[in-house]
């Protein structure tokens, strides 16, 4: 796209946001907080059950909620996937020829949303929980019609749910999902293990766990506080012959947690591209 197209200029932008349950209202707080920073100049919500902060913000005329539909800018679509077709006819009032659409819909394909919603212009996110608290990892795939531009606009509104990757091609959406969309479950799950093996070790169950999860919120807040990387802050606690390493010979020796991580993440892609292609033949 040229630098005087809508997006590259700095009009601000009319963003309709469709569902505010837990993403869309994360979205929505973070823009809320400088529309002019986020590229908006208006905001309307569609949420059938809106949370106390969205009612808020239209009490205070910061956003029009549940208005009638009009041609946006800008289209967010934070509905649940299985909520997609439902939602069709409603969308379509929304979306013209030059509508941005940015979905979060996880698996849902650039090319259904195009073709359903009839605009070649289609952002496709996938984010994961602590997105709700500003602190989520988000991957993002734009459709051939997008430019530069779009790619601005679209990391803009996604920038309030965290880290924000992209354009990455679509093909790559499945590893994404796989890594960051999972992962934090991947996470949960080491703090279930790390408290079952303390409780082996000897410890009561509520000892366990409390230092298994202080353990790894007090190693992430390392992770995010210093520069070094992973593997680092890692040998950094590792001396030789001592506890940490024989801990660790087992963890990354064959079959352990490299490979294991491997296998899952593997897995996770194969289950992401089944799902896809189920939800394109349900069309
Ligand atoms: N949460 C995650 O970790 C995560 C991770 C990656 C991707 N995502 C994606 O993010 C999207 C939103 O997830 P979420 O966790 O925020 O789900 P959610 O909390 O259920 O939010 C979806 C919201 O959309 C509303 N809604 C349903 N149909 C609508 C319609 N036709 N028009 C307007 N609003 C409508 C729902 O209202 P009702 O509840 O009244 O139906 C609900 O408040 C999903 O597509 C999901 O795939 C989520």
């Amino acid at each position: 796209m040229s630098a005087t197209s809508e997006f590259g200029s700095a009009r601000l932008l009319h963003v309709a946001l469709i569902g505010a349950g837990r993403m869309g209202s994360a979205m929505a707080r973070g823009w809320l907080g400088d529309l002019g920073a986020a590229g908006i100049a208006r905001l309307s919500v569609v949420e059938p059950h809106p949370g106390e902060d969205v009612v808020a913000a239209a009490d205070g005329g910061l956003i029009a909620l549940n208005d009638p539909a009009e041609i946006a800018d800008i289209v967010v679509l934070a509905v649940k996937p299985q909520g997609f077709s439902d939602a069709v006819d409603a969308l379509k009032a929304w979306v013209g020829p030059q509508t941005l659409v940015v979905s979060i819909m996880a698996g849902v394909t650039i090319a259904r949303i195009a073709m359903v919603l009839g605009s070649s212009k289609v952002a496709r996110a996938m984010p994961n929980t602590p997105g709700a608290i500003g602190m989520g990892a988000t991957g993002y795939t734009l459709s051939d019609a997008c430019g530069d531009d779009e790619a601005i606009a679209t990391a803009r509104l996604l920038e309030p749910l965290g880290l924000v990757v992209g354009p990455l091609k679509e093909v790559q959406m499945d590893a994404v999902t796989a890594v960051s969309g999972s992962g934090p479950a991947y996470v949960f799950l080491l703090v279930e293990a790390l408290g079952a093996a303390g409780r082996s070790a000897g410890l009561d169950e509520a000892t366990a766990i409390a230092l298994a999860r202080e353990t790894v919120i007090g190693a992430g807040a390392l992770l995010s506080d210093f520069a070094e990387s992973p593997a680092e802050l890692r040998k950094q606690v590792t001396s030789p012959g001592g506890t940490t390493a024989a801990a660790l010979g087992v963890l990354m020796g064959e079959g352990g947690m490299p490979d294991l991580m491997t296998r899952a993440v593997d897995a996770a892609v194969k289950r992401g591209a089944e799902l896809a292609q189920e939800a394109e033949k349900k069309g």
